[in-house]
This record gives C-alpha cells, sequence and structure tokens, in this order.
C-alpha cells in the first residue's frame, strides 16, 4: 500500500497572496495529519514564494509524521536543510519563472554536482530521494549516486488528454526498473482524485506526493476530509 505525502505548499501561496499571517501551513499540517497524512511535504524555494524559514522551523518542531523537504541543489538550500534536519530531503529542479516544478532533474546532466549533495545531505542524517522523469538513464544514474530513492515524475501522465494508457505504461516499466535498480519508489506531480488509482496500484510504490488537488479539495471539505477523501482511493 502506498503511504500519502500531502504537500502543504499552496496553503502558504494563499497566505502570501496578502503577507498575512493565515492561513498558517503549520495548521494545514496538523490537519493533514488528522485525516491520516503519512508524510507532511513542503518547498522551501529560493524565491520563498510560499513555505517560508519560519515554517520550515516550526513544522520541524511540530509535525509528528515523516516530514519531506523539496529543495533545489544549491548549496545555501542545502545548508538549511543540513541544519533543520527533515527526515527526507527531495531534491527537485527549480526556474525562477516556473510555476510549478516542470520537469524532473537531470541527474544524468548533474551528476558530479549530485555526488556532493547527496553525500552532505546524508552525513547530516537525511534521507534523500531524487525527483526525476521516468526515464531508464535517470534511474541507472540515481542508483550510481547511492541514493535510497527517486520520486518518479508523473506530470506527463497527469497532463496526458487521451493517451494517459501510453504514460501509464511507461511510469509502470520505470517502475519495474526502479526496483531492479534497488532504489524505493515514490512519485507525484499533477495527481488528483481522478488519476491517483492507478499510479497507487503500480506495484511496489511506496509514496505518493500530492499538492493542489488536496489543497484544493480542502477549500471546500476541510483539510482532514480532503485528505480522508485522497486516502480512501489508495489501495490498502
Ligand atoms: N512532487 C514534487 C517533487 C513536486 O515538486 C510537487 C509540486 O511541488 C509535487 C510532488 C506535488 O505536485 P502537485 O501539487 O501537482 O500535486
Amino acid at each position: 500500500m502506498a503511504t500519502l505525502g500531502v504537500n502543504i505548499d499552496h496553503v502558504a501561496t494563499i497566505r502570501e497572496a496578502r503577507k498575512t499571517i493565515e492561513p498558517d501551513p503549520v495548521w494545514a499540517a496538523a490537519a493533514a495529519e488528522l485525516g491520516g497524512a503519512d508524510a507532511i511535504t513542503i518547498h522551501l524555494r529560493e524565491d520563498r514564494r510560499h513555505i517560508q524559514d519560519r515554517d520550515l522551523e516550526v513544522l520541524r518542531k511540530t509535525v509528528q509524521v515523516k516530514l519531506n523537504l523539496e529543495l533545489a541543489m544549491n548549496p545555501l538550500m542545502v545548508d538549511i536543510a543540513c541544519r533543520v534536519a527533515p527526515d527526507q530531503v527531495t531534491l527537485v529542479p527549480e526556474n525562477r519563472e516556473e510555476v510549478t516544478t516542470e520537469g524532473g532533474l537531470d541527474v544524468v546532466r548533474y551528476k558530479k554536482e549530485l555526488r556532493a549533495t547527496v553525500s552532505k545531505l546524508h552525513d547530516a542524517g537525511i534521507t534523500v530521494s531524487l525527483f526525476i522523469d521516468p526515464e531508464p538513464a535517470q534511474i541507472e544514474t540515481a542508483a550510481s549516486l547511492l541514493v535510497p530513492a527517486v520520486e518518479l515524475h508523473t506530470g506527463a501522465y497527469a497532463n496526458a488528454a487521451k493517451d494517459s494508457h501510453h504514460e501509464l505504461q511507461v511510469l509502470a516499466e520505470a517502475a519495474t526498473f526502479v526496483h531492479q535498480a534497488g532504489l524505493i519508489l515514490n512519485a507525484g506531480h499533477g495527481l488528483t482524485y481522478r488519476n491517483v488509482t492507478p499510479i497507487a496500484e503500480i506495484q511496489g510504490m511506496e509514496e505518493l506526493n500530492i499538492g493542489h488537488s488536496i489543497v484544493a479539495r480542502a477549500v471546500f471539505v476541510g483539510m482532514a476530509e480532503a485528505v480522508r477523501e485522497m486516502k480512501d482511493l489508495i489501495p490498502r
């Protein structure tokens, strides 16, 4: 059974729209835990457009389930992670103009830089996951970097209007490759109440990270209920 990591970034997006104190992502995390979240995920972006340093500090002290921090491979950000010590860091690419994380981290291209980053995070006792596209070369390189886990980018599947079956097949094949490489299989991006179940059913899926869809639903039914509804769509 796949676990559910609830990404609460967009609760902070609403707060930052007014540069005020509410809604507080710390409250959102507590409510998500009450709804059954297995992990809380936040992305501390370099431009701090949603999650702030204060959120990370407080969440580290208050979150009782696994805390997963998404981060760009930037020495300043990695230093913050090493100091605050979340349970897991997921390394992601980050472009200033993007609305959300667009593609996977090109671990083939950045292999040399990643080696140092991964070892620094491991030395701080943090589990590292790499957010990558579902491609054999990316998976193979991730394994060579000795990380325990990867998160496969499900955006192409989520955005496929007609050919989602093909994209599901691509993810299922990549998942087999992830297991053969001895890595833990996580997945996320663009997953919703409508498209999550086939991804959750992929053999050996460990963790799904879902943000926008759950926060959008939470506006109408509350965070705990939105999380409960998503959990119900993930086969036990
Ligand atoms: N996984 C990663 C690595 C991400 O960068 C994001 C977006 O922050 C997500 C999962 C969640 O994506 P969504 O908000 O589309 O559910």
